[in-house]
């Protein structure tokens, strides 16, 4: 088994997240290969890593890399908003989300999310779910599309796009990842075909952020790792975009300010990876992390 992801600002996020006392329990919400876990498990003996993901292909590969930690490393298959809906509360010592997907869905997955890939259109995390990158792409009305689009990637030629989607699929289905890519690129005027990024970038970013109801499970999900924080204990979220970032951001800001506050900001500003980590791991360089303490009147950190 090749592990194809290098987990994203680790040291940093091995210096925030701490246990509170012996046994500590630690909730990855994001297990992917386990890059995060391994680091965890390696740093505290004691430790267990509950070890969510949706996606069961990198589950299995997360599950072999952890086997030399026995029991201590215990997978569960789901999306992680609907874990804390039944989590039992106040049980972790640590939390940690690093949202989004894997270098493993881009390369291995086989599942269209890459646009320079000529794989099925699909990008479901979840594979039993019908739900998939085609059906939006095949099925959804050109307003729909565009919405997608827009709202999920701020693309700014999101009509014109989800115009010529519209207009190719009138000849046949639109299959492929490497179809609508050239579907996208010669929907844009020249100066965004040859811009700094991809002109597919955005909307293979919207697409599959509708597919799995990336942001909207955000903010449940925080709440419920809020209540199952031990008081003391510490959430730690790396994003990889604005939306997302804007959505922890203020997540933490409603519960950290003002009187009623039942969380403490750690990471006034986010913290970015440094220098060498973007220049050998570029995923790092669009990461933010924030870091929150629940507030509680026992446990804490010293610092
Ligand atoms: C950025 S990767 C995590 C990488 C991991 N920290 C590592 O070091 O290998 C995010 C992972 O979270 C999973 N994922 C994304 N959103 C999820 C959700 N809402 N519920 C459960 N798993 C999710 C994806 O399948 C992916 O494997």
């Amino acid at each position: 088994m090749t592990i194809v992801h290098t987990p994203v600002m680790k040291d940093e996020v091995l210096s925030f997240l701490k246990p509170l006392g012996p046994d500590p329990v630690m909730i990855d919400c994001t297990t992917g290969e386990g890059g995060h876990s391994a680091a965890f498990l390696e740093r505290y003996g004691d430790l267990t890593v509950i070890g969510l993901d949706r996606d069961k292909d990198i589950q299995t590969k997360a599950v072999e890399r952890l086997s030399v930690f026995g029991g201590r490393f215990k997978p569960v298959n789901c999306w992680f908003d609907e874990y804390f809906e039944t989590a039992e509360a106040e049980s972790a010592d640590m939390i940690l989300f690093d949202l989004g997907i894997s270098v493993f869905h881009y390369v291995e997955s086989e599942r269209g999310f890459s646009f320079r890939s000529d794989e099925k259109l699909d990008m479901r995390l979840d594979k039993d779910q019908k739900l998939s990158a085609w059906t939006v792409v095949n099925k959804y009305g050109e307003k729909e599309i565009a919405d997608v689009i827009y709202h999920y990637a701020e693309e700014r030629y999101s009509r014109r796009i989800a115009r010529a989607i519209t207009e190719a699929r009138t000849q046949g289905p639109i299959d492929t990842a490497g179809q609508l890519a050239a579907i996208i690129e010669a929907a844009v005027p020249p100066t965004y075909r040859h811009g700094r990024i991809h002109p597919a970038t955005r909307t293979f970013q919207a697409l599959r952020i509708e597919v799995n109801k990336e942001l909207d499970r955000i903010s449940p999900a925080l709440a419920g790792a809020l209540r199952t924080l031990k008081p003391g204990g510490r959430i730690a979220v790396i994003t990889f975009h604005s939306l997302e970032d804007r959505i922890v951001k203020w997540f933490f800001k409603e519960r950290g300010t003002g009187d009623g506050a039942v969380l403490r900001i750690l990471t006034k500003h986010p913290v970015v990876a440094c220098p060498e980590e973007c220049e050998s791991n570029p995923p790092s360089r669009s990461a933010k992390l924030r870091v929150v303490e629940k507030l509680g009147e026992e446990n804490g950190h010293d610092d």
